[in-house]
């Protein structure tokens, strides 16, 4: 027998109460059963097609009976416009929904991504070969949901094979770097990751609305003869969260209070003009972050109100100076063969600087994007059956 919870219509007619158990009640406005209704004239056959116009009813609507049976709940509207229909929705599914605080944060909760803290958490590796089975392909995508990167190792060193890894979860992203990019020392660089200098804690193209979600760098050539040069990562949805903690002020400052990201170079071999001004820290509905831009090598002109200057240096400092601590980096030296993938969304990452004497320090790098990942990640857990729920992955997503 289908679960039927006792129900009640409140005074003014507006809503459903589904009273669950003494201490758990769903609070149903009417048009949010009525645009919800699970019915087959409702429901729409598939993605994409359009359901009820919501404009067609009338700005109030009220209840005019509700019965729970078998399992379903049983609603009339006093202005429905489809002729004989009555709103049917499934009790399962309305608990499914419910829009009780302690629900919406349940849920909120269960996609949540624990922080990638070096001190408990060694840098995830795979081996190549295991990504040619799908548990192993799963166990991969994983370690990029849970920790926000990993490692490949032994994968074939051979010019463009890092576009083959990428195609194996999402399609590739092309930028302005193109479809694929090489990192190596040249002579005369225009961007400095083609220089043999330490970059700072960055995240890739935040200049772009939406930057590129998943980044992939594959060394071809790393001798043991070049000094330096090791990759440093650290989660920035952790960075933000000691923010908060140590700082409501500074984290609002950084909600609120937006920086420019640019790059302008008319002179690089395909000239580049773009800009994107936005706060660095991005928060929910509920006042979770979902969203991180940092990158200080493409700043532009701080454009906002003189009295929020110097909010937004202090802040700002703040930030960086949690970003360097270094309890929260990852450090590790990539070896030939090693292609790291990660999440440019949630991870800051950084290079140390090395000699060019000697040696030949060679990576290429693609982009794909996040969406893409975390659907990949989906299909193949539920493929292996796998009980996962869609995940976090900071890309703006709130559940
Ligand atoms: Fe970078
Ligand atoms: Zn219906
Ligand atoms: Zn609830």
């Amino acid at each position: 027998m289908a679960f039927t919870p006792k129900i009640e219509i409140n005074a003014d007619k507006t809503a459903v109460n589904v009273l669950w158990d003494p201490t758990h009640t769903s609070r149903c406005n009417v048009k949010w059963l009525r645009f919800h209704c699970r019915c087959k004239r409702c429901v729409p056959e598939f993605s994409g097609m359009f359901p009820l116009d919501k404009d067609e009813f009338d700005d109030e609507l009220y209840l005019t009976s509700a019965q729970g049976k078998d399992g379903v709940l049983h609603v009339q509207i006093d202005k429905e416009v489809m002729e004989n229909h009555e709103t049917a929705i499934p009790f399962e599914w309305l608990k499914e929904n419910c829009n009780c605080d302690s629900c919406l944060k349940a849920d909120i909760a269960r996609s949540n991504f624990n922080f990638a803290n070096p001190a408990t958490t060694s840098v995830p590796r795979v081996c190549y070969d295991s990504l040619q089975s799908q548990e192993g392909k799963f166990e991969c995508l994983k370690q990029i949901v849970d920790v926000g990167f990993c490692v490949i190792e032994n994968v074939t060193r051979e010019s463009l094979t890092v576009l083959k890894v990428g195609e194996m979860f999402g399609y590739i992203r092309s930028t302005l770097y193109e479809k694929f990019f090489d990192v190596k020392y040249e002579p005369d660089p225009y961007n400095s990751a083609y220089t043999s200098l330490g970059l700072p804690y960055h995240q890739d193209l935040p200049y772009y609305e939406a930057m590129p979600g998943v980044q992939l760098l594959h060394a071809l050539e790393f001798d043991d003869s070049i000094k330096g040069g090791e990759s440093q990562l650290v989660d920035l949805f952790h960075v933000a969260d000691i923010l908060k903690k140590e700082s409501p002020e500074n984290f609002k400052v950084l909600c609120t209070v937006p920086g420019t990201f640019q790059t302008k170079d008319l002179n690089r071999p395909n000239p580049a003009w773009y800009e994107h001004t936005r706060t660095h820290i991005e928060v929910d509905y509920f006042g979770n972050t979902v969203a991180i831009y940092w990158n200080p090598g493409v700043e532009g002109a701080l454009r906002v109100r003189f009295e929020d200057e110097e909010r937004y240096f202090k802040a700002y400092v703040h930030f960086l100076r949690i970003l360097r601590r270094k309890e929260l980096e990852f450090c590790f030296r990539m070896k030939p063969g090693d292609l790291i993938i990660f999440n440019n969304r949630r991870m800051a990452h950084a290079r140390k600087e090395y000699n060019t004497k000697e040696g030949k320090r060679h990576l290429q790098g693609c982009y794909i994007n996040l969406d893409d990942m975390k659907s990949t990640y989906m299909v193949l857990a539920h493929k292996l059956g796998k009980k996962v729920v869609p995940p976090k992955v900071g890309n703006r997503c709130w559940y």
